[in-house]
């Protein structure tokens, strides 16, 4: 069963790893699908996703010891599903020992870009860091600030590539660890290209429009980049006791197109009940 707890302290710790020692590592030799071993859980379980791991020896890579490589069936909200999907692999890893960093540039050529009849999607290097430090704190994450994220009515942000601060930013009081696990969330070149409004238990995630010529150029990372921020907020959602499900029937706004509604809400418990103590005991 996931732990849900030692996923979301990994949020916090992790960062991209681009120096590995030269060392084997046990899960990683294994050819099972990682997907099956860490029961991870899908944006859309119906598009079909495999997970293969290359070793540096079986395919061109001199970054590191490992490739682990996303081959998916190509259906609307694919790239969502795999961001998604490969970020809760790379929390399981982390919390392992084990470090990754995601390669959007990392092209695999030949019989290495399909697998079992799927497509290869995106890569990531592992293995042990040559370095070990962590994160420890919020501000060693060089990322926007929440007000710059989270808005709980309309007008979203505008979107002209200047920086803004918004009046109506959701307090950060509310749900402050869900939103700094969005917050955290890493993106491709580091652009952060979501934007989240958020009513009552409520979460709308968009996309906003792409920004540099490396985000037009590049237009499948920011929806990788989104699904991973969607990961982020689903594992913390599930540390602190919440119910997360989807909804994707949202419509699009001049500022952003509309990616996903999540919804966050308590678990339905038991309500104990104490019977009244008979007046015999008393
Ligand atoms: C979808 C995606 C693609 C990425 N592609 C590359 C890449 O090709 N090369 C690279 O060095 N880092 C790549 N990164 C790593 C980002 O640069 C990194 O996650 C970001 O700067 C935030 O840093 P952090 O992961 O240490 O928090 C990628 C990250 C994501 C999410």
């Amino acid at each position: 069963m996931t732990d849900y707890h030692t996923l979301a302290e990994a949020i916090y710790k992790r960062k991209s790893v681009r120096q590995y020692s030269d060392v084997s590592v046990e899960i990683l030799e294994s050819d099972d699908d990682l997907i099956e071993t860490f029961e991870v859980r899908p944006l859309i379980p119906e598009i079909r996703v495999k997970v293969k791991i290359f070793r540096r020896s079986e395919i061109k890579n001199k970054r590191s010891p490992y490739l682990i490589a996303f081959y998916s069936e190509e259906k609307p909200m694919h790239l969502e599903n795999i961001g998604f999907i490969g970020q809760q692999v790379v929390l399981e890893l982390f919390s392992r020992g084990i470090g990754t960093c995601w390669w959007g540039l990392k092209k695999l050529k030949g019989e290495f870009k399909k697998h079992a009849g799927l497509h290869c999607i995106i890569a990531m290097s592992a293995g042990i860091p040559q370095d070990t430090t962590e994160r420890v704190h919020p501000g060693d994450f060089p990322r926007k600030a929440l007000k710059e994220i989270f808005y709980d009515s309309s007008p979203p942000p505008d979107t002209d590539g200047k920086k803004k601060e918004f009046e109506n930013a959701v307090s950060p009081a509310v749900n402050d660890v869900i939103m700094e696990a969005v917050r955290v969330a890493p993106s491709a070149i580091n652009y952060q290209p979501w934007f989240v409004l958020k009513i009552d238990d409520r979460y709308d995630f968009y996309l906003r429009p792409p920004k540099g010529l490396v985000e037009r150029i590049m237009p499948d990372m920011r929806h990788i980049d989104i699904g991973i921020a969607m990961a982020h907020f689903m594992v913390q959602a599930q540390a602190e006791g919440l119910e997360v499900s989807f909804d994707f029937m949202g419509r699009d706004i001049r500022q952003g197109r509309h990616i996903a509604g999540i919804i966050a809400k308590l678990q339905w418990q038991m309500p104990i009940i104490i019977p009244p103590i008979p007046h015999f005991f008393t």
